[in-house]
């Protein structure tokens, strides 16, 4: 392997100021597009049927967290004023290897909803004597027709259960709940992960009108202001990792074509923690004549990136372990120069993504705001949040009004916050 094919490869995942403009642009045509119907937008511009909070909601609320290998069930008191207490909190993984696997395409609805129903009872503690309102937070694009009502569209993020696809969610749970005889928990709301977080930033601070998540898997929603196919004002969940309208390269293309789904997810698969490591993966096969499935993960990336040695022993003894292969402290360096690239390249895509919304939303002087962001990869992957707040003031100027905010566990207070929406609040 020369250093010349990898200076090669570190330059195919860069993106010039004016692409970075470009995608910006596109992506803001295609809210537009997908605002009036079109059938060319590559974004779906899902309803979510709820505004923003008003700040004040109160009451005892169930929130459960379905989107990502973890399901958490967790019961939320919200005291007003942007407060609230997480009174007790179950989290178990969907799969397992080797113990279970709710996930795959072996898996069937029944069993994966009877588990989740199981972590419920034990966030209530199998308490029978109330009520329970009970606000879903389901992080797959679902098609609603009001707050309740929600059919899978599609699995994302490399999910496959049978069973669940153009089924309404909250029915496939509240079954599950009145077959494990706890009937006493209304499924009452069900909201994209985006808009949870959105909620949950809104709760907090005025000034939050975009929630977005960048982990596992990456969207992003706004409070639509205008008319278009939404009634003003509701939050438009617009399934961004949909995108197209975006310059791929060949590992983009061979990541794609090993997918679950080829053709779909385009843009999540160039930014999103499911995808990082396997494309670094993809790019170390190539370097290295090698051809090793699934190595990587973004937590190597993570690691591979932390490593800040002289001689670069954790990158280098990281590669051994993965791949059995020994490598110089020059290929290391080269290494963490890859991974540098492929987060600084999802970090600024992303930002493309905000600078296109917030065009739409306010035009060319927006107002001060804050992006309210949740997930692992902004929150503990090195580079990606300066990467982003960096091309956010590329495009936004340099004097921007726009900040990101961290806004953690914004998928369970965003649910309960919905559930008071729902059955209203003091419930
Ligand atoms: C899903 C979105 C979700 C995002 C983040 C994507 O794969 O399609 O609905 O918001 O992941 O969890």
């Amino acid at each position: 392997m020369d250093e010349k094919n990898l200076d090669d490869m570190i330059a195919a995942f860069g993106l010039d100021a004016a692409e970075l403009h470009n995608i910006a642009a596109s992506f803001r045509y295609d809210i537009e597009a997908g605002l009036r119907g079109d059938e060319g937008s590559s974004l779906r511009m899902l309803k979510s049927y709820v505004g923003l909070p008003s700040g004040d909601e109160r009451g005892e609320y169930l929130a459960l967290d379905f989107g990502g290998t973890n399901v958490r069930a967790l019961r939320i008191r919200l005291d007003g004023e942007g407060k609230f207490e997480i009174l007790k909190k179950v989290a178990k993984p969907l799969y397992v290897p080797g113990i279970y696997d709710f996930i795959s395409s072996e898996a069937e609805a029944t069993d994966l909803f009877d588990f989740i129903a199981g972590i419920i009872d034990e966030a209530i503690e199998e308490d029978r004597s109330r009520t329970y309102c009970l606000g879903h937070t389901f992080s797959f694009p679902s098609e609603q027709t009001d707050l309740y009502n929600a059919k899978l569209i599609v699995w994302t993020k490399e999910f496959a259960t049978r069973g669940v696809v153009g089924e309404v969610v909250n029915d496939l749970l509240a079954q599950a709940l009145v077959r494990n005889g706890i009937s006493n928990v209304k499924p009452a709301a069900v909201i994209n992960d985006t808009v949870a977080v959105l909620l949950a930033g809104a709760y907090k601070k005025n000034s939050v009108y975009v929630g977005s998540i960048y982990a596992t898997g990456h969207n992003t929603c706004y409070l639509e202001p205008y008319g278009g196919q939404a009634k003003a004002p509701m939050v438009i969940n617009m399934e961004s990792g949909g995108f197209d309208k975006i310059q791929i390269n060949r590992y983009d293309h061979l990541l794609d074509q090993r997918s679950e789904m080829p053709g779909q997810q385009r843009l999540e698969k160039m930014v999103a923690g499911r995808y990082l490591g396997e494309l670094f993966g993809l790019c170390l096969n190539e370097a290295l004549s090698l051809s090793v499935d699934g190595a990587f993960s973004s937590v190597d990336l993570s690691e591979i990136l932390s490593d800040e040695s002289q001689d670069l022993i954790r990158v280098r003894n990281l590669v051994q372990q993965h791949l059995q292969v020994i490598v110089s402290e020059a290929m290391a360096g080269k290494l963490q120069a890859l991974a540098k690239a492929l987060v600084v390249r999802s970090a600024r895509i992303i930002a493309a993504t905000y600078a296109g919304v917030i065009w739409h939303r306010e035009g060319n002087c927006p107002g001060r705001q804050h992006i309210a962001i949740d997930g692992s990869v902004y929150e503990k992957m090195p580079y990606a949040a300066a990467a982003l707040q960096k091309a956010l003031s590329e495009l936004l100027g340099g004097e921007t009004a726009v900040d990101t905010v961290l806004e953690n566990g914004g998928s369970g207070l965003g649910a309960a916050l919905a559930a008071a929406s729902a059955c209203g609040s003091e419930a």
